[in-house]
């Protein structure tokens, strides 16, 4: 039935945005699908924006769109934040901010300012947060000199041949498939895969393959996989079991980097990683990563070590203008800690009640993900529709699991909102500094138009 109701969905948004979709016809001639990330390529064309300031997004339909999934959840202070635009203006009028090709003293002072907020020893910057997961993974498997990696089945950490295994849940059989071909094929790239929050099945698997694993990969609140955080008796052991085999553990905080806290959010837990990737946030909407953590098995990145990981290279690493907005949002998030992260904590905890009240008003059981006990503050919410109120949703497993949750409903909310100018990515969205509770009621207030829609959708069609 919400087959019908999504057809129509997409139908009005061709109605309501015809000049992105002429764009995506044109787009289409020579970019594949109309673009470059297949997320971005929502059904049935994206919106094609022009603008983008504060919580909102600007169409070429001229529509002004709130928008949660800022940046894919980089934009902490909003959209182009003044904060690094002035600080990028100024240096591009100076006539300095393209790449040089030498080193320079903006990445000695991103380096001490990350490695003094997350507690490591040593860091390396990369460009994406699909290298930095990808280097991380070779770092210890020449630490370790085991091949074996053990990742959470729906955990996203990029598209790389051992990140690419277990990212699509396969009712049945969960996550224990790779599914691109070429990481099917290279058995060097051997991955595990184990359901998020779950000990038992964790500890088995250490007791198994323990010997043979060189890493866990996890993060410690999933992202893709459904913004739920770990809890607190996972992570520390995760913690005890990869220091019992000898396992480097890495916390990917691509997302969860400095989205907590001025720093990881492995400290809120009061557990070390050996190694931490970063992205997202901290490159204040310029491509930075970097993999940080301890010195012992980042020195593995250096030319002269015998079991060298080729953790090198990367034309544009530590770009000058990438490293000069790196230092002015690490510097703001530093200095304001106090006001951001309580501020967008208390606001995400007012978005996860009134989006899920607007549905459970309407008759539609939901709930919104993003925080726990362990974690009682975030800025993220996640939408997910389980079939029985009492189900516990604690990881990809579920929440991806057509059996729990109903995901005919998940499919109506992209279109379902845009056609009232609100972006969510899948249910999930973040809250930034730019965002007030105006704008959190736009967004319930469409959530509550959709769920009366779908109500009277499930009426008719009874009727027929
Ligand atoms: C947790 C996590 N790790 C890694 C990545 C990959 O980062 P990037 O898209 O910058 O390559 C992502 C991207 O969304 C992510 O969410």
């Amino acid at each position: 039935m919400n087959e019908t109701l999504l057809d129509e969905l997409l139908q009005e948004y061709e109605a309501y945005a015809p000049r992105s979709g002429a764009l995506q016809v044109r787009a289409r001639h020579h970019l594949v699908d109309g673009g470059s990330h297949a997320i971005r390529l929502t059904p049935p064309f994206p919106p094609r924006i022009k603008d983008a300031r504060g919580a909102c997004v600007y169409d070429e339909d001229d529509h002004k769109i709130v928008d949660f999934w800022q940046g894919h959840f980089a934009n902490i202070l909003g959209h182009s934040p003044q904060v690094v635009n002035a600080v990028l203006a100024d240096a591009f009028n100076r006539g300095f901010g393209l790449q040089t090709g030498f080193t320079d003293l903006l990445q000695i002072e991103v380096a001490e300012k990350l490695c003094a907020q997350t507690g490591t020893q040593a860091v390396r910057f990369t460009t994406s947060g699909t290298l930095a997961t990808q280097y991380a993974i070779m770092l210890a498997r020449g630490y370790t000199h085991k091949e074996l990696v053990m990742k959470v089945g729906g955990g996203w950490h990029g598209g790389h041949v051992w990140g690419l295994s277990g990212v699509k849940f396969v009712p049945g059989a969960g996550y224990k498939q790779p599914e691109a071909r070429s990481a099917r094929a290279a058995l060097n790239y051997a991955t595990l895969q184990t359901d998020f929050n779950d000990l038992d099945q964790l500890q088995k698997h250490f007791r198994k393959y323990g010997n043979r694993l060189a890493c866990f990969i996890l993060e410690p609140v999933v992202g893709s996989g459904g913004f739920i955080p770990a809890t607190r008796a996972y992570l520390a052991a995760a913690r005890e079991l990869t220091q019992y085999y000898g396992v480097v553990l890495i916390f990917d905080e691509v997302i969860t980097g400095f989205r907590f806290r001025a720093g990881d959010v492995g400290e809120l837990y009061g557990v070390k990683p050996d190694l931490m990737t970063l992205g997202k946030i901290i490159g204040g909407g310029m491509p930075v990563a970097a993999v940080a953590g301890k010195r012992e098995i980042l020195d593995l990145a250096g030319s002269g070590h015998p079991s060298r990981a080729w953790f090198s290279g990367g034309t544009y690493s530590g770009h000058p203008a990438s490293m000069l907005a790196a230092r002015a949002m690490i510097d703001y998030l530093v200095t304001h800690e106090k006001q951001v992260y309580p501020y967008i904590a208390a606001l995400g905890q007012t978005a996860r009640a009134a989006i899920s009240e607007a549905f459970i008003s309407e008759g539609i059981y939901a709930v919104c993900t993003g925080n726990s006990p362990d974690l009682p503050d975030s800025s993220l919410f996640n939408l997910v529709f389980p079939f029985l109120p009492e189900t516990i949703i604690n990881g990809p497993q579920h929440v991806n699991d057509p059996q729990v949750c109903d995901l005919s409903l998940k499919a109506l909310l992209h279109p379902g909102l845009l056609l009232q100018d609100v972006y969510i990515l899948d249910g999930k969205g973040s809250i930034t500094l730019a965002h007030a509770e105006a704008h959190v009621k736009i967004c319930a207030d469409a959530c509550r138009q959709l769920a009366r829609r779908i109500k009277q959708s499930v009426k008719v069609k009874n009727r027929q």
